[in-house]
């Protein structure tokens, strides 16, 4: 984990057992037991993350909002087909507007998502990946219960629960974390290469100096990927 060289050439040893340790290693339903409604980014962050979604995601599209909580975020213009969330909390599932159908699902205990494949057109993960500690297996899940071309949207900023996050997570520098969801992609082996995006506004990042000034905004980072067509 070195802070020098091009971020590119990182290659991360995900079969480092420490890497997925966790302060808390209790149950994640103890720690999301209560509900939270609140939003986890600011609305610098969710106005980008929507814009991005309005990008790239097609009307009417199936969608699976993984470790969905009280937002999904989509645009309030975005033409809805259906969506499905996955989460702990069945008060937080509840009171999203943007959900059709909701289960409770712990991806630690068990990475097996429960859908056939090739279920879903768009599959996101939004501010959560830091808290998955079998990623590949979850990558391969998404892979197969995406339509072939249909797409793996991930997207994160600075901020965690730091007792669940991964150990890996914690130890590496933002731009690092974006090389290493990349690298989820690319070992799961069922996508295509994956693309970044990023948008960090240095002098208010969160954080920093002129953001106690004058307000900070959440650097927005995204990391999508399509499932591989058959014949790809
Ligand atoms: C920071 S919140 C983000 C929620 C939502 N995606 C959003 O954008 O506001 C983290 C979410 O991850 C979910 N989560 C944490 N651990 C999980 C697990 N093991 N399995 C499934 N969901 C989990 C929690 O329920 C919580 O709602």
């Amino acid at each position: 984990m070195s802070e020098h060289g091009h971020h590119h050439s990182h290659h991360y040893d995900l079969s480092k057992r420490h890497y997925w340790q966790r302060v808390d290693e209790t149950s994640d339903n103890n720690f999301y037991h209560d509900p939270r409604l609140v939003v986890h980014v600011d609305e610098h962050f969710i106005a980008t993350l929507g814009l991005y979604f309005t990008e790239h995601l097609l009307p009417h599209a199936t969608l699976l909002d993984l470790m969905s909580s009280y937002k999904t975020h989509l645009p309030a213009d975005y033409k809805r087909g259906r969506v499905v969330g996955l989460g702990l909390n069945a008060v937080e599932l509840q009171s999203n507007a943007q959900l059709d159908e909701f289960i409770i699902h712990d991806l630690n205990q068990h990475p097996t998502l429960p859908y056939p494949d090739a279920t879903f057109d768009v599959v996101l993960n939004t501010v959560s990946i830091q808290y998955l500690i079998h990623p590949l297996e979850v990558f391969r899940e998404v892979g197969r219960v995406l339509k072939p071309g249909g797409s793996h949207i991930v997207s994160f900023s600075n901020r965690m629960f730091p007792t669940k996050a991964v150990q890996i997570w914690r130890e590496l520098s933002e731009l690092e974390r974006v090389v290493l969801v990349k690298q989820y992609f690319t070992e799961a082996g069922l996508f295509e290469p994956p693309e970044e995006f990023e948008e960090i506004d240095h002098q208010h990042h969160s954080g920093g100096f002129l953001a106690l000034l004058y307000g900070s905004k959440d650097p927005v980072y995204i990391v999508s990927a399509k499932k591989l067509s058959r014949n790809g």
